[in-house]
């Protein structure tokens, strides 16, 4: 990956040397691109690194490579509807507690990269001596739980990037996912739910490509934001309204988003398809729960589409209710898209490593995801991709550039560290 490249030289003495690297992650062919970097350039060894998987995005090829290269990786089972986040916390509970048994004396440096808080508050609330822990969360969910513990904890959820650059990159695999999929290839009336950092990425992308959106969001600023800057998009005051209108609705609240929806009010409107956009299954959870339940194996042995009779006529809930853009198959964003995002945590596991090898003269647990390197990593990805140029507002471009603008925009505590890099 060239932004990798470009970011991250060598460093002597390697930063990533002797410190254990453990992770709950997506395995796509650019996570382990990430982490085959980290060895070349970092000192970090694949034997020093344990992750656990997300059942609806582990690709396997993915992880039988990096299992022959000697990590430790775990997925767990897929789960029934609805029970995704207890399977996911209870392999995150044994991974853990081996972390625990395993900790020689001295102990050894860990940098725990999070997506969802669950590895770092299970080690927040199991390990006594934390001096050896930072960590680094990449979901804003995740945040509270992640930033409840007692060591540093870099908030990449909450970085000018990832709020900003991202989201745009995110919708378009969203929007991909959608035309290789036959049922949902030629629909042009959409609905969003939830228009947030990601659903207002979403609704202007469909916008663009001339289908028609009704949207619906709990906020009434955020929804008055995406009204205004996309006018010919129709703004509903309820759930209700956009699945009488739409035949497929997007989903991207993070919670089970048709909770106050009536069954009945669901089976009178135009609505056939759902896709979820937000991790885990909890978007369109009521939804399944009036499923017909022997459809799904018991264990599920995959993740299938379900169908729910809602009366008048079937609904199909795409990918199980997990989101629409994992197919276990293959990653599908473009990689010199991704490479953005790699290259945030690739940058917050260098911060961290940087951070576990220094005195800690305060304690800050929230820290901002290094202004400079965000600086770095975006201008030299807007060099690499000036065709992404045009998914952003000009306030953006600029914002980029500027090191206040960044700070500004990010989560944490800036702390000065002196890594020797460019930025
Ligand atoms: N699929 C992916 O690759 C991917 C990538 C990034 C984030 N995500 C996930 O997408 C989800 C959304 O992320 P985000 O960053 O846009 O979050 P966000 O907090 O910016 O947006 C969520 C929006 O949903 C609204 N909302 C909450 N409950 C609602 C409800 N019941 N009805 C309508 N609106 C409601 C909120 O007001 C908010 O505007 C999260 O689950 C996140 O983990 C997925």
């Amino acid at each position: 990956m060239e932004l990798l490249r470009r970011i991250f030289g060598s460093t002597l003495p390697p930063l990533l040397d002797g410190r254990r690297l453990v992770g709950v992650q997506h395995f796509l062919e650019t996570t382990e691109s990430l982490l085959a970097h980290l060895v070349s350039t970092q000192g970090l060894r694949f034997r020093d690194v344990e992750l656990v998987g997300k059942p609806y995005s582990a690709i396997p090829a993915v992880q039988q490579s990096l299992v022959r290269q000697g990590c430790k990786v775990t997925v767990p089972t897929i789960p029934r509807p609805g029970d995704y986040r207890a399977t996911q916390q209870a392999c995150i509970r044994r991974v853990v507690e081996t972390m625990v048994q395993a900790m020689p004396d001295p102990p050894i440096k860990h940098i725990l990269l999070d997506e969802g808080g669950d590895l770092i508050g299970a080690t927040g609330h199991t390990v006594r001596d934390l001096s050896c822990f930072c960590g680094i969360e990449q979901t804003r969910s995740g945040l509270p739980r992640a930033l409840s513990v007692k060591f540093p904890v870099i908030q990449v959820a909450d970085s000018a990037l990832k709020r900003h650059l991202e989201p745009p990159l995110i919708a378009r695999e969203v929007l991909t996912a959608i035309s290789q999929r036959p049922a949902l290839a030629r629909a042009d009336r959409f609905g969003v739910i939830g228009v947030g950092v990601l659903g207002s990425s979403l609704v202007e992308q469909l916008c663009r490509t001339g289908r028609t959106v009704w949207f619906f969001d709990t906020n009434s600023d955020t929804a008055g934001r995406v009204e205004q800057m996309n006018p010919s998009a129709v703004r509903c005051s309820t759930p209700d309204l956009v699945l009488r209108s739409a035949g497929v609705v997007l989903g991207s609240t993070g919670k089970d988003c048709l909770a106050s929806v009536d069954a009945a009010d669901i089976g009178r409107a135009e609505v056939r398809h759902f896709a979820s956009c937000s991790s885990g299954d909890y978007e369109f959870l009521s939804l399944l729960r009036m499923g017909d339940a022997s459809q799904i194996q018991d264990p599920p042995r995959a993740v299938n589409d379900i169908q729910v009779d809602v009366g008048r006529h079937e609904l199909t809930v795409h990918n199980g209710g997990f989101p629409i853009n994992f197919n276990r198959e293959h990653e599908l964003s473009a990689p010199e898209d991704i490479q953005l995002t790699r290259a945030l945590l690739g940058g917050a596991i260098v911060q961290a490593a940087a951070l576990l090898g220094r005195r800690r003269s305060r304690r800050v647990t929230g820290i901002m995801l290094s202004p400079g390197l965000q600086m770095a990593i975006a201008r030299n990805w807007l060099e690499l991709r000036p065709e992404r140029r045009g998914d952003y507002s000009k306030e953006v471009l600029a914002g980029v550039s500027d090191r206040n603008w960044i700070v500004r925009n990010s989560g944490g505590s800036e702390i000065g560290i002196p890594l020797g890099f460019v930025w």
